[in-house]
């Protein structure tokens, strides 16, 4: 049976071009993909503290952080996954009609999965950012022991171990954070969101 059956939705007076143009800025998603341990966390907060500096009003999501809240029913298996991503795909979209800049940082390991928020949004609402990096740095840096934990046995179920990692076939940006800064991929953001008009 249809769960939402007999639901109308209810229109606010106060429309998202309202909300953007009190605001004096565009909203939209940059979402952040990559392996544990690429870097989507430590280039998503610089990169919200650029944008904020300049005056933008944003707000950042983070696997992390969601999943000691909102998500922390769900584990790691596939469908646990799918229905993380899927929950914060429609939270995106809510903060984008809120006016916001939406900065998710994610594993996001399948494709399908970013591709139904792309579609959940409106066109160009949607940045995808490939944090690249190799398993063999991310193993290197291993900033939370996870990885000596998943040699160790501890762990199972690990993106990029035994667990799949689907990159991005045609993201807006590609960081390659295995040679790149930190503030070399932060500008490198900030500036495609200026020169593509994102910032006006
Ligand atoms: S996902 O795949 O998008 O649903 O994952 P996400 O919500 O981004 O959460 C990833 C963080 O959870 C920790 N962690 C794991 N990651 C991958 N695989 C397994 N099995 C796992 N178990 C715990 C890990 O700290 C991830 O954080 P990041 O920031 O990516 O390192």
């Amino acid at each position: 049976m249809d769960k939402s059956a007999n639901i109308e939705w209810h229109r606010s007076k106060v429309t998202k071009e309202d909300r953007r143009h009190l605001n004096h800025h565009n909203s939209f998603v940059v979402w952040f993909t990559g392996l544990s341990g690429s870097g989507k966390s430590t280039i998503s907060v610089e990169v919200e503290k650029e944008l904020h500096n300049m005056g933008v009003r944003t707000y950042r999501l983070d696997g992390d952080n969601i999943r000691h809240g909102l998500n922390k029913d769900l584990g790691f298996s596939p469908e646990n996954r799918k229905e993380n991503i899927r929950r914060i795909g429609e939270i995106s979209k809510l903060m984008v009609e809120a006016g916001l800049v939406t900065l998710c940082a994610f594993i996001s390991p399948y494709r399908e999965d970013r591709d139904e928020i792309r579609k959940l949004l409106n066109a160009g609402e949607f940045i995808e950012v490939f944090v690249d990096a190799s398993i063999g740095t991310c193993e290197l840096r291993d900033p939370k022991g996870l990885y000596k934990k998943v040699r160790d046995g501890e762990i199972k179920g690990f993106t990029g171990i035994d667990s799949p990692y689907e990159a991005p076939v045609a993201p807006e940006i590609t960081l390659d954070t295995d040679i790149q800064s930190i503030e070399e991929s932060v500008q490198t953001i900030v500036s495609y969101l200026k020169t593509k008009g994102y910032l006006q």
